[in-house]
């Protein structure tokens, strides 16, 4: 049966990769990016039907807003969704903060999947078998939430953000399973070092660094994509899992403690209501 999926993070990346890999198997595609998507059109052209199923809906994640608008886009017009998958992310070498007034990896990483979750849990619910594949760092035990200091005002640094974030999404995980019953399934997935082709964004030195380390260490995407993609048809059984390049991480790593995910919890909510 062919399903209907969101991608956070289709225009480029794993997440293009798995948009054209599932319109490949006649899903229907609701791509969300920032950027005008144009690559991933063109390249549905090549597929059959593959431009009618492709839905395009161009928003900046890191905006509370924008995250709002595509849930209720999503309600709307898709009351039923197979699977949500997140993937958008963008290192940034110096602090910026989005129109919100939060730091913005906090916003994009962590906080834009927290709202899409929760926020398209009732039309995940109405699919017989929901997954959300969250596509961060689970397994890492690095970094860690600057509760003092969460939107790193204090001390920010690139490595910094996208390791808090990517504690974040542990947490978010733990807390999105406990809160959300065994319905959804919920799937941390850390995909590797892989080439997914998108190293522009970074400033020079690293990104010459990084092109050159990828070509010798980096996964292709042609390694990552089909395990991911297999698991949005055969969604693991627990209501949460944890997977570092295909090996099940235990979910008694300190990373998802539910006491810390539960505050984190706390302090998302609690930021929502004054930005409401
Ligand atoms: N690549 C790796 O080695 C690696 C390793 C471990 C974990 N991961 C994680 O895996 C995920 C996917 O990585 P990737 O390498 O595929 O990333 P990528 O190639 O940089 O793609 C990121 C995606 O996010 C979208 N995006 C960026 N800013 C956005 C915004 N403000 N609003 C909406 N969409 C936005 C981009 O589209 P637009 O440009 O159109 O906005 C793009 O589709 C990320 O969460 C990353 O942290 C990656």
């Amino acid at each position: 049966m062919t399903k209907t999926i969101v991608i956070a993070g289709a225009t480029g990346g794993m997440g293009r990769s798995l948009a054209l890999d599932r319109l490949r198997r006649g899903d229907t595609v609701l791509a969300v990016g920032s950027g005008p998507g144009d690559h991933l059109r063109t390249a549905a052209l090549g597929i059959p039907h593959g431009e009618e199923r492709l839905r395009f809906l161009r928003a900046d994640l890191s905006s509370i807003a924008e995250n709002r608008r595509v849930i209720e886009h999503v309600t709307v017009h898709h009351p039923v969704i197979d699977a949500l998958v997140l993937t958008a992310n963008r290192p940034h070498l110096r602090r910026r903060e989005t129109p919100d007034g939060l730091e913005y990896t906090f916003a994009l990483y962590y906080l834009s999947r927290y709202l899409l979750g929760h926020g398209l849990r009732e039309a995940l619910e109405a699919s017989p078998a929901p997954v959300i594949l969250n596509v961060a760092g689970a397994g890492n035990t690095a970094g860690s939430i600057s509760w003092d200091d969460p939107q790193l005002e204090r001390r920010y640094s690139m490595l910094r953000a996208q390791l808090q974030a990517g504690r974040a999404n542990d947490l978010l995980g733990v807390s999105f399973a406990a809160q959300a019953g065994d319905r959804i399934r919920y799937v941390l997935y850390h995909p590797g070092f892989t080439d997914s082709g998108s190293l522009a964004a970074l400033p020079q030195p690293l990104r010459t660094l990084l092109t050159v380390y990828a070509r010798f260490a980096a996964r292709s995407l042609d390694q990552v994509i089909p395990p991911m993609s297999d698991l949005l048809d055969h969604p693991p059984p627990a209501p949460l899992t944890a997977i570092d390049r295909g090996t099940p991480v235990p979910l008694t790593l300190r990373t998802f403690t539910p006491a810390t995910a539960h505050r984190l919890t706390t302090l998302t909510e609690k930021l929502l209501t004054t930005q409401k």
